[in-house]
């Protein structure tokens, strides 16, 4: 996504159909920047270099020129289609985005643990995130003058010890100091004496807890039960899945997901490290679209179980050690580096909003899970720490298949675990077909009863690419069938193999013709496996 010199100051407009929005834009500016700008978010999956032919738009009336470097075919050029990281400005122009430019509209996995769709349900045992606790006081009188402030810690030390120690100390392995830390901030001591009176030395207390420490967050007159919500975070490097927990039962309220923003400035990890550490401003960028994609999230979460924005007082957030960087805004260029080393893989409490999330409580805590090595992420902590199988006797694997792969071997008694690229191939990139998880993505491919072959599409659309599910279904069917080998490679030369599938020479080689061009949407050309 390079600038262009050479053109100056003449405003353009850039009209998006169908949303019929206006842009405004400078002349010479390129296209995938003023859509990103807008807040579209594009697939631009090889971080605008021109090479993934994933940003397409379709020109309806105006010109763009395109710069030298395009892949697409000559029929789709006229069409009307360019890859938008490749075209600039320069006069105004409408055009429509088509959905598999999009990175909205992808179907997100938010759940998968059987132990938490029992919603409502008393859940694992865990040192919980935050506390609602009912503080009794005795009031002041001459022979009793104690100050508010330590009467009210020894009230609510008193009640700790009497209910939250004898929970957590039940707890396996369970880490937490004995007493807490208390901080009580300055906001809630001003606010102390008048609602000591207020509640007639009743009052409850929500506490949020960080590693170590207990912060009042909130003082209530009398004795209330207000809501007490934790945020969990999942940042993965395509999609951002997020689960709003009521934190004294464990159980999960209500769960959102979304694809992640940075996508428009890369597919992959590499092509993110390389945009916040070359882009001026970039670091920050990335942060402020995945800080602004959470708080979507924890938005439409608390709408859907009618509670504030104050009812969330912990966040949680688990990520790979890029993601988890980039959302605290910490340098992640080191880690394409030799000797690959993390500024940090745990990271120590801190505010939520210092980090610029706004739907949430203004003195709620942000914890990370601690990942474990430069490529072992806190997601990965996660996963183990959920499937529970560094208690268990049996050997399990424990395998996170996203843009990135990581594998957990072990028991009880030891763990191993390794990491590698496992490229951004599963959500259609690099794949000439290839698109996300989306309405029209083809999702798995089958036999039919006739013996030939089918299809399912996400969307009951018509086809538009295969996303990554769609992909390890039909290279397992094709090797089932005899079609291909296991490394791939075509073992039918004739012009009908089994299904009623063709085989032809193609530019690049034998192709597999899964469906006919005239049973394709317009834009997306032929479905092909290639030899
Ligand atoms: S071709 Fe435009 S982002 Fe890849």
């Amino acid at each position: 996504m390079t600038e262009r010199l050479g053109y100056t100051g003449m405003n353009v407009t850039v009209s998006v159909l169908p949303e019929k929005l206006h842009i405004r834009a400078d002349e010479g500016e390129n296209l995938l920047k003023v859509l990103t700008r807008a807040g579209f978010g594009i697939n631009a999956s090889c971080a605008g270099k021109g090479t993934c032919g994933k940003c397409l738009v379709r020109v309806l009336s105006g010109s763009v020129p395109r710069a030298e470097g395009s892949r697409i075919s000559q029929t789709m050029r006229e069409h009307g289609f360019v890859e938008s990281c490749l075209a600039f400005l320069t006069g105004d122009v409408t055009l429509e985005i088509p959905a598999a430019s999009r990175l909205k509209g992808q179907k997100t996995l938010t759940s998968g643990c059987p132990a938490e769709e029992d919603h409502g349900a008393k859940q694992k045992p865990c040192c919980p995130a935050g506390q609602v606790l009912h503080v009794t006081l005795a009031p002041p009188c001459p022979d009793n003058p104690l100050n508010d402030l330590d009467r009210f810690k020894a009230g609510i030390m008193a009640e700790y010890r009497k209910r939250i120690q004898p929970e957590i100390s039940a707890l396996p392995e369970c880490s937490c100091p004995d007493l807490p830390r208390l901080q009580i901030p300055l906001e809630m001591i001003r606010e102390l004496p008048e609602v000591l009176r207020d509640g007639d030395f009743h009052v409850t207390v929500r506490l949020a807890s960080g590693e170590q420490e207990h912060t009042v967050i909130d003082i209530f007159p009398g004795l209330t039960h207000p809501p007490l919500l934790g945020l969990a975070v999942d940042i993965g490097t395509t999609t951002l899945a997020a689960a709003l927990v009521d934190l004294p039962t464990g159980a999960v309220l209500a769960r959102e997901g979304t694809y992640n923003p940075q996508a428009s400035y890369g597919s992959d990890i590499i092509s993110r490290i390389i945009y916040a550490e070359e882009t001026p401003g970039g670091l920050e960028t990335l942060r402020k679209c995945v800080v602004d994609a959470i708080d979507g999230l924890a938005a439409q979460l608390l709408a859907r179980v009618g509670h504030p924005a104050s009812a969330i007082c912990s966040v949680v957030i688990a990520g790979n050690t890029v993601m988890t960087g980039i959302f605290y805004g910490i340098p992640v260029k080191w880690l394409r580096l030799e000797p690959y080393v993390p500024a940090a893989v745990a990271l120590p409490a801190m505010r939520a909003r210092e980090t610029g999330l706004r739907f949430v409580h203004e003195m709620a805590t942000l914890l990370s899970v601690p990942g474990v090595s430069s490529y072992i992420g806190g997601d990965i902590t996660s996963g183990v720490l959920v499937t529970e199988m560094d208690r268990k006797d049996e050997l399990s694997l424990f395998i996170d298949i996203g843009t990135n792969g990581e594998l957990v071997l072990g028991h009880s008694e030891w763990l191993v675990s390794c990491s590698c690229s496992a490229g951004p191939a599963f959500e259609g990139s690099g794949i000439r077909c290839g698109m996300r998880a989306m309405d029209g993505a083809i999702d798995s491919f089958f036999v039919d009863p006739s013996g030939k072959l089918g299809c399912r599409v996400i969307g009951d659309s018509a086809p538009s690419g295969i996303c990554g599910s769609g992909l390890m279904s039909l290279l397992a069917l094709l090797v089932r069938e005899g079609i291909t080998d296991r490394a791939g490679n075509i073992l039918r030369k004739e012009d009908e193999s089994p299904l009623g599938l063709k085989v032809r020479e193609g530019p690049e080689g034998l192709e597999i013709v899964l469906i006919p061009d005239n049973e394709l949407p317009q834009q997306q050309g032929q479905a092909q496996a290639q030899g």
